[in-house]
C-alpha cells in the first residue's frame, strides 16, 4: 500500500492564527472560527490544510483588496482539505477566514470530551490531545511541527466553567445565554501539536514561584487535597530546569491538569500540561510510594519538554527522539535532584537502559532516526527506541563528555534554536562546539542504524593482553542468522578491575577488534553500565567476575549488568540458561532494590517460558530459595528511618516470594486482606496474592472494591489483581469487565494485557481479542498507540503454532498502527520457542541438581 504524501506545500505558510472555539456540552459538538494570516511564496490557485472530521461551512481568502470564497474539497486519506479559487493568489500576504463545526467525541484525541460523576450526577469536560497529528481534528491548520506560529485563542464557554489554554486570559467578557468569551494572551511562536484547550467544572490550587510564574494544579471537583503533592513537585522542578538550562520558563503560567479520560500518561502542551489522574494526583492516605514516584517522574518529564520540545522543537517526526529521548534522560536529573535518596540513576537501568536493550535487540527494531510520513507511522515510533534508546545514548554521551560540558552544550543548543526547530545534527553540532570533540561522528551509528553492539572479550595469548571485538547483538540466534549486519559503533568503553585503580580506564572503541592490556585478575567491561551494549565474557573471565561479585567488589550498576546479560545472553544462545540460573544463586544476599527488580524480572521471564513444563514446580522452589533471605530481611513492617526504595523492595520481595508459592507469605496476605487495614505500599502485594490464591469469593470482594473506589491508582491495583486469578471462568469475567462501562477505555487495554500475561489467561485473552477485534479497532483505531501496546502482550506465547495463528489473523485484520509491533511480537514468539527447545533440558537438570543438594 502506498502511503499518501501528507506533507503540505512549501509555498504557503501560516504566520499567525486567530482561533475561536465553542463547545456544546449537550449535543457534543463544537463550532469554530479562525483567521489564518499567511505568506504565499508562489502564485497558487488552491490552498491545502490539514483537517479531519471537520465540516467547513465558510471559507474566504483575502489578499490585498481582493476577497473570494473558496471551493471546499476534502481528501480523507491525506487528512487534508483543499480550498480552490477562481484566480491565482498572488505572492505576498493573505488572510484565510474559516467557519467550521466538529464533533466533541469520546475518542481521546483532537478536541474531545471526558466524563466524570459528582454526587451521582454525570458531568462532562472538554479537553484536547493533539500530539502527534490531531490538532487537525479541532481546527483546519498547517499541522506540522515546523510550522510555528503565534496563536490568539478565544473560547466561548458556560459562565460557571473554567477555561484553560496555553497562556492566561487577557479579556473575559459576558456573552448571551449564560456564556462568557475568554480571550487568551497571544502564545509564543509554537507548533500546533502543543496547543491545548480545557473547559469544564474544575477546581485548582496555585502558588507563585520566585520569579512570578503562576503554577496551578487543576482537578475535577473534590480532589484538591490530592493536588498538593504535585504543586510542590512542579515548583521544585521548574526551579531546577530554569537553573539547569539557564533559560527562564517563558510563559507567565504553568497549569497541570488531571483529566479522567486520557490515553497517554501525560502531554506536555506548552503551559497547560494534561495528565492522567494516576500521573498527577496523590492521596496522602491511599497512594503508594510507587504512585508517588510515577507522579514525580511524569511531572519532571513533561516539564523538561517545556524547553526540550516546546521551546526548541524537532523539525519533523523523524527527530522525535530529540523530544522523547531527551525528556526521558533529563527527567532523571530533576528527580534525582529533588529526591536524591530515591536512587533514580540505578532505576534508570531497569526503566530505560534495559528496555532499550530489549526492544533494540530484535531484528524488527528501527533506527532512532527514521523516515516517517503517515500519521500511523508517526504514532508507531513512540516506543522504547525513541524514549529509552534515546535516553540511554544521551546518558552514554554525557558520561563521556562530562556533565558540565554536556550542560553547556545543551544551553548553547537551546539558545541557538529557541522558538524554532532542530534536527539531530544540530544537537551534535552544539555539543561538539562546546566540547571540542567530534560528537557527530561518535554518535552517528547510534542514531542512524538499528541495534547496538555485543562486546566479546577474552584473553589473548599470554597474560597481559585481552582481545575485545564488537558485533551487532540479536536477542535470538534465529534473528542473528538471518541478518548480515556489519555495523560498527564508536563505543565509549570503561573498564574496571583488579589493579586498574578506582576510576578504571576509559577509551573509545571504534574498530571491529582491539587489544587492551589487562592484569591477571577480574575485570568488568562497561563499568557502571554507561554504554548501550552487552558484554560476553570468556568462561575464564566470567568465573573471575563471579568471584569478585561474591567478594562484594562490584558496585550496584555492575552487579545489575552482570545478571541482566547472563540471562539475556542465554536467550540469545550465547550461553545456556542454567548458567544464568546458577549465577542468580550468588545474588541471594543482594540488598539493592534495582538489582532485585532486574533479577525478579529475569526469573519471571524464564518462569513464563517454562510455565507449561513438567518441572515448573521445581523452578518455583528454586525461586523461593532465591527470595527467602531478602524477604526475611525486609519483613512486612516498615522500619524506623527506612527510605523510599526500602518500601519498593519490600513489595517486590514479598510478592515474588508469595507468588512462587511460599505458604506463610500467602497466608499473611490473606489475613491482611480480611482485616481491611493495609498499608498503601503493601496493597498491590496483598491484592495480587489474594487473587492468585483465591476463588469466587475473593473475586467478588475485589470487584466490589473496584466499583466503589474513586482513586484511580487504587483502581489500577485492584484491576491488576482481577487479572491474576487462576480460574479461567474468573479470568473470562475480567476480560468482559475490562470492556464494560465500569472501566475507562484507556484502562481497559491494561487489564486485557495483564490477563494475557497471566499463563492461565493467555489463550483465553487471545481468543477474546480475536472475537472482539471489531470493537477494539473501533474504540482505539487510527494511530492510537494503545492497540500496539495490547498486541505486545502476545510476547508471552512460546510456541510456533501461536505465532502462525497471530500472523494469519493480522493478515486478515490489518492494524497499520501496529505493523511493527506485530512483527516484533512474532519475532519474540519464534525466539521463545527456539529458546525453550534449546534450554529446556539444561534448566530441568539444573533444577534437579539443586533439588538433590
Ligand atoms: N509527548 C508524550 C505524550 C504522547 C505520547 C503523545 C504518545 C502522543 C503520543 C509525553 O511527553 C510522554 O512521553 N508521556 C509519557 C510519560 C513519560 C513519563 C514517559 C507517557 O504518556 O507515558
Ligand atoms: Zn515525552
Amino acid at each position: 500500500m502506498i502511503k499518501p504524501n501528507v506533507k503540505l506545500s512549501k509555498f504557503v505558510s501560516p504566520v499567525r492564527y486567530e482561533l475561536m472555539l465553542r463547545p456544546d456540552f449537550s449535543g457534543f459538538t463544537f463550532l469554530g472560527e479562525e483567521t489564518i494570516a499567511m505568506q504565499i511564496d508562489k502564485p497558487v490557485k488552491e490552498i491545502t490544510l490539514h483537517s479531519v472530521g471537520l465540516e467547513i461551512e465558510e471559507a474566504e481568502i483575502t489578499s490585498g483588496k481582493f476577497s473570494e470564497a473558496g471551493e471546499v474539497s476534502y481528501q480523507e486519506k491525506e487528512e487534508t482539505v483543499t480550498l480552490g479559487f477562481q484566480k491565482k493568489l498572488p505572492v505576498g500576504k493573505a488572510q484565510l477566514r474559516l467557519k467550521f463545526k466538529g464533533i466533541l467525541a469520546d475518542n481521546l484525541k483532537g478536541f474531545y470530551r471526558s466524563k466524570f460523576e459528582i454526587d451521582g450526577v454525570e458531568k462532562f469536560l472538554a479537553t484536547t490531545q493533539f500530539e502527534s497529528t490531531d490538532a487537525r481534528r479541532a481546527f483546519p491548520c498547517f499541522d506540522e511541527p515546523s510550522q510555528k506560529c503565534i496563536f490568539d485563542i478565544s473560547l466561548i464557554v458556560p459562565s460557571e466553567m473554567e477555561a484553560i489554554s496555553n497562556t492566561l486570559p487577557e479579556i473575559v467578557s459576558q456573552h448571551e445565554g449564560g456564556f462568557k468569551v475568554v480571550k487568551f494572551a497571544p502564545t509564543p511562536k509554537m507548533s500546533t501539536y502543543l496547543l491545548a484547550f480545557i473547559i469544564g467544572d474544575l477546581e485548582y490550587i496555585e502558588a507563585n514561584i520566585k520569579n512570578g510564574v503562576l503554577v496551578r494544579i487543576f482537578t475535577t471537583p473534590g480532589k484538591l487535597k490530592q493536588a498538593e503533592f504535585a504543586l510542590e513537585v512542579a515548583i521544585k522542578c521548574l526551579d531546577f530546569y530554569e537553573n539547569y538550562f539557564g533559560i527562564k520558563y517563558p510563559l507567565p503560567v504553568l497549569d497541570l491538569i488531571a483529566i479522567p479520560d486520557f490515553s497517554a500518561g501525560a502531554m506536555e502542551n506548552w503551559g497547560a500540561v494534561t495528565y492522567r489522574e494516576t500521573a498527577l494526583l496523590i492521596d496522602p492516605e491511599k497512594s503508594s510510594s510507587a504512585n508517588r514516584q510515577r507522579v514525580v517522574v511524569v511531572i519532571a518529564h513533561e516539564l523538561a519538554h517545556q524547553w526540550f520540545g516546546n521551546l526548541v522543537t524537532m523539525e519533523w517526526w523523524t527527530h522525535l527522539w530529540l523530544n522523547e529521548g531527551f525528556a526521558s534522560y533529563i527527567e532523571y536529573l530533576a528527580v534525582d535532584h529533588i529526591f536524591p535518596e530515591w536512587q533514580m540513576w540505578s532505576q534508570f537501568l531497569t526503566e530505560d537502559h534495559g528496555r532499550a536493550l530489549e526492544l533494540d535487540g530484535l531484528a524488527n527494531t528501527h533506527p532512532v532516526e527514521i523516515e516517517v510520513v503517515h500519521p500511523s507511522e508517526i504514532s508507531e515510533i513512540f516506543d522504547a527506541v525513541s524514549y529509552s534508546k534515546g535516553s540511554s545514548i544521551i546518558r552514554m554521551l554525557t558520561e563521556y563528555l562530562g556533565p558540565k560540558v554536556f550542560r553547556d552544550g545543551l544551553r548553547h543548543y537551546l539558545k541557538r534554536h529557541q522558538y524554532a526547530n532542530a534536527r539531530t545534527e544540530d544537537l551534535w553540532n552544539a555539543l561538539g562546539e562546546v566540547s571540542g570533540q567530534n560528537v557527530a561522528i561518535i554518535m552517528h551509528n547510534w542514531t542512524s542504524m538499528p541495534g547496538y553492539p555485543l562486546v566479546r572479550v577474552k584473553r589473548k595469548g599470554g597474560r597481559g593482553k585481552l582481545e575485545i571485538t564488537q558485533e551487532r547483538f540479536f536477542s535470538s540466534p534465529i534473528s542473528a542468522s538471518k541478518a548480515k549486519d556489519k555495523t560498527l559503533w564508536s563505543i565509549p568503553l570503561k573498564v574496571m578491575g583488579d589493579g586498574l585503580g578506582v576510576d578504571g580506564s576509559e577509551f573509545l572503541m571504534d574498530k571491529k577488534s582491539m587489544t587492551i592490556p589487562a592484569s591477571g585478575g577480574w575485570l568488568k567491561l562497561n563499568a557502571g553500565e554507561v554504554s548501550l551494549l552487552r558484554v560476553d565474557y570468556s568462561k575464564e573471565l566470567l568465573l573471575k567476575l563471579g568471584q569478585a561479585l561474591s567478594q562484594g567488589e562490584l558496585g550496584v550498576l555492575d552487579r545489575f549488568g552482570l545478571i541482566r546479560d547472563a540471562f539475556d545472553l542465554s536467550e540469545a544462545g550465547f550461553n545456556s540458561t542454567d548458567e544464568a540460573l546458577k549465577l542468580a544463586l550468588n545474588y541471594k544476599s543482594e540488598s539493592n532494590y534495582t538489582v532485585w527488580s532486574e533479577l525478579a524480572g529475569k526469573l519471571n521471564k524464564v518462569a513464563n517460558l517454562i510455565s507449561d513444563e513438567p518441572f515448573y514446580n521445581d523452578f518455583e522452589k528454586n525461586a523461593r530459595s532465591i527470595f527467602v533471605e531478602i524477604t526475611g530481611k525486609v519483613g512486612w513492617e516498615k522500619k524506623d528511618g527506612e527510605g523510599h526504595t526500602d518500601s519498593l523492595l519490600r513489595a517486590l520481595a514479598l510478592y515474588s516470594f508469595g507468588s512462587y508459592g511460599d505458604p506463610e507469605t500467602i497466608k499473611k496476605a490473606q489475613d491482611m486482606f480480611n482485616s481491611g487495614k493495609i498499608d498503601p505500599d503493601l496493597r498491590g502485594v496483598v491484592y495480587n496474592l489474594v487473587a492468585e490464591n483465591g476463588g469466587e469469593k475473593e473475586y467478588a470482594q475485589l470487584l466490589a472494591l473496584y466499583k466503589k473506589e474513586t482513586l484511580q491508582q487504587e483502581r489500577d491495583r485492584i484491576a491488576r489483581a482481577l487479572s491474576l486469578f487462576k480460574s479461567k471462568t474468573l479470568l473470562g469475567k475480567t476480560l468482559e469487565f475490562a470492556l464494560s462501562k465500569d472501566v475507562r477505555s484507556q484502562d481497559a487495554i491494561f487489564v486485557l494485557g495483564s490477563v494475557w500475561r497471566n499463563p492461565n489467561g493467555k489463550d483465553l485473552t487471545w481468543g477474546f481479542v480475536q472475537k472482539n477485534w471489531k470493537v477494539l479497532k473501533e474504540r482505539y483505531s487510527g494511530g492510537h498507540f494503545l492497540i500496539p501496546r495490547l498486541i505486545q502482550s502476545a510476547a508471552v506465547f512460546t510456541t510456533k503454532e501461536k505465532a502462525v495463528e497471530l500472523e494469519k489473523f493480522f493478515k486478515k485484520n490489518p492494524a497499520p498502527e501496529a505493523n511493527r509491533a506485530i512483527k516484533q511480537v512474532l519475532e519474540q514468539i519464534y525466539s521463545n520457542a527456539d529458546w525453550l527447545k534449546r534450554d529446556s533440558k539444561a534448566i530441568s537438570s539444573f533444577l534437579c541438581r539443586q533439588e538433590s543438594r
